[in-house]
């Protein structure tokens, strides 16, 4: 049988990294073999590409179109090494960002048409869309807080500004409204215990997973 195909979308540190590692847990727990992964990223040339797309050349930068391929290129190498061959294999997938982003992030301040993006989707993902989306939604100041207290260095997207990042707050709420059967929006902004437990049942409902045996 097929695997499942999971998610996990919202602006730079709402929290989907800490949330896909909670589920990545309970999922195990639960007996499921889950591969865990990324975009951009997620195999090696998509990796290479990651490095291109969030960390340019001093002073360069890619046109929101060249990005669009850019994201598109790495997702095509992503679907073809991992995450198809997992599916077929009856894994679960967890993916932190997905195309979703690519929606948000390549469209806001006068990027690339969404008739065009989703054109380019179709595309690439093809049949291989997400039987499930959890939308984190926090408050944007809360966000920037979290991504301050968390070391390294900003990248391309993170380095914007407050009205950018209300802008992708705003774009990814409104796919979780257009999209209700396949996404669930969460509230990030509470603490990672209840985040989690928040995301978990909401996977456990549609996905139809049984918990766990207790003894
Ligand atoms: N629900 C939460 N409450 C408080 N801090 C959180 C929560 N979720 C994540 N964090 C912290 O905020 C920072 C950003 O979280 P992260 O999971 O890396 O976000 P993202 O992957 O969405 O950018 C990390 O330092 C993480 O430990
Ligand atoms: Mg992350």
């Amino acid at each position: 049988m097929r695997g499942r195909f999971i998610t996990l979308e919202g602006g730079e540190g709402s929290g989907k990294s800490t949330l896909l590692k909670e589920l990545a847990a309970r999922l195990e727990a639960a007996g499921k073999t889950v591969v865990c992964t990324r975009e951009p990223g997620g195999t090696a040339l998509a990796e290479s590409v990651r490095n291109l797309v969030l960390h340019p050349p001093a002073g360069q930068h890619w046109s929101p179109m060249a990005e669009a391929l850019l994201m598109n290129t790495a997702r095509t190498d992503h679907l073809e090494k991992l995450i198809r061959p997992a599916l077929e294999r009856g894994d679960w997938v967890l993916c932190d960002r997905f195309a979703d982003s690519t929606r948000v992030y390549q469209s806001v301040s006068g990027g690339v048409s969404e008739d065009v993006l989703k054109l380019m989707e179709g595309f690439v993902v093809g049949e291989t869309r997400p039987d499930m989306t959890l939308v984190l939604d926090a408050p944007v100041e809360a966000a920037a807080e979290r991504r301050e207290a968390r070391a390294g260095t900003a990248d391309t997207f993170e380095a914007r500004g407050h009205e950018f990042h209300e802008k992708v707050r705003a774009a990814f709420l409104r796919i979780a409204q257009k999209e209700p059967a396949r996404c669930v929006l969460i509230d990030a902004s509470r603490p990672v215990d209840e985040v989690a437990n928040a995301a978990w049942t909401a996977v456990q409902e549609r996905l139809d997973i049984k918990a766990p045996a207790t003894t």
